[in-house]
């Protein structure tokens, strides 16, 4: 019924502004059939790992707003996000696929995301300390969001060409840090792996059957460390770019019962930069 009252607003607006040219129509709205439904909970945003020194033509658009900078006691940001309650959060953007988890058995050092030349998307490796991780949580609970957590999916891969990776996932650190998480008693409702990987990718690209074995590995893991808890969260992939024979092929790779939640990003809007 949403749906139909959408296209409806939608023709609507499109006699207005073609307006001109006008031809009297009527649309009939059969309210009583059901097309879709929409969950509860489908307002949703993104916090992102870009650092301050994030720049396109000039502009640094998002100062102090990622995962790791952003002021967590701004009393709007908390009041915010409970008035849209439920309100989802997914922790994730281009740069997820350089994070580790400072957790664990972690043996690379976990330093801060920098800028870099050569680095994907022109920055470093970096690191989500668990300080910050436990923070994170308790401002998620006192504001009742739901989480959804992009995980790293480059992490063990290497680039063989300009934005092609290859090579088996690397669970281990994810690991660690979900079983962290779930020995803190932190509910994340969904682990996302990857942005914007499929198809051509925009950063970087990973071909789909190594993809589909990396997320068969995932809810491998899922189901191990999550056996003897009553919540079971959801595997959402691939959150990028549609494809239709990407999209086609992973289902097949992966097969039944591994992805929850098929995911694809859209810019309707445009990507946002702002070119003077
Ligand atoms: C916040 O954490 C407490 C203690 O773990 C838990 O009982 C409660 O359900 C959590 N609230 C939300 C909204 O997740």
């Amino acid at each position: 019924m949403r749906f139909l009252l959408a296209l409806f607003l939608l023709l609507a607006s499109l006699q207005a502004n073609l307006s001109q040219d006008i031809e009297h129509g009527s649309l009939l709205v059969d309210g009583a059939q059901t097309k879709a439904e929409t969950g509860d909970n489908f307002i949703c945003a993104t916090i992102d790992w870009w650092p301050h020194d994030k720049c396109d033509y000039n502009h640094c658009p998002w100062g102090y707003s990622s995962v790791v900078n952003l002021d967590l006691s701004l009393p709007f940001l908390s009041k915010a996000i409970q008035a849209l309650k439920p309100l989802r959060i997914r922790l994730g953007g281009s740069l997820q696929d350089q994070v580790l988890y400072d957790v664990g058995s972690l043996k690379s050092p976990c330093h801060p995301l920098q800028k870099i030349k050569g680095g994907l998307f022109g920055f470093s490796k970096g690191c989500l300390h668990m300080k910050r991780w436990d923070e994170l949580n308790q401002f998620f609970n006192e504001t009742g969001a739901i989480v959804t957590f992009g995980l790293n999916a480059l992490h063990g891969k290497h680039q063989i060409s300009h934005n092609v990776w290859e090579g088996t996932w690397d669970p281990t650190n994810a690991y660690d840090f979900i079983k962290y998480t779930i020995s803190k008693g932190y509910k994340i409702d969904s682990w996302e792996l990857g942005n914007e990987l499929s198809g051509k990718g925009i950063g970087a690209s990973v071909g789909v059957a190594q993809y589909g074995k990396d997320l068969i590995k995932l809810k491998q893991i899922l189901g191990t460390l999550y056996e003897n808890s009553k919540f079971k969260p959801s595997l959402v992939a691939p959150g990028g770019f549609y494809e239709r024979q990407w999209y086609d092929k992973l289902l097949q790779v992966s097969g039944s019962g591994i992805i929850n939640v098929l995911t694809h990003h859209l810019y309707n809007l445009g990507p946002g930069l702002t070119v003077t």
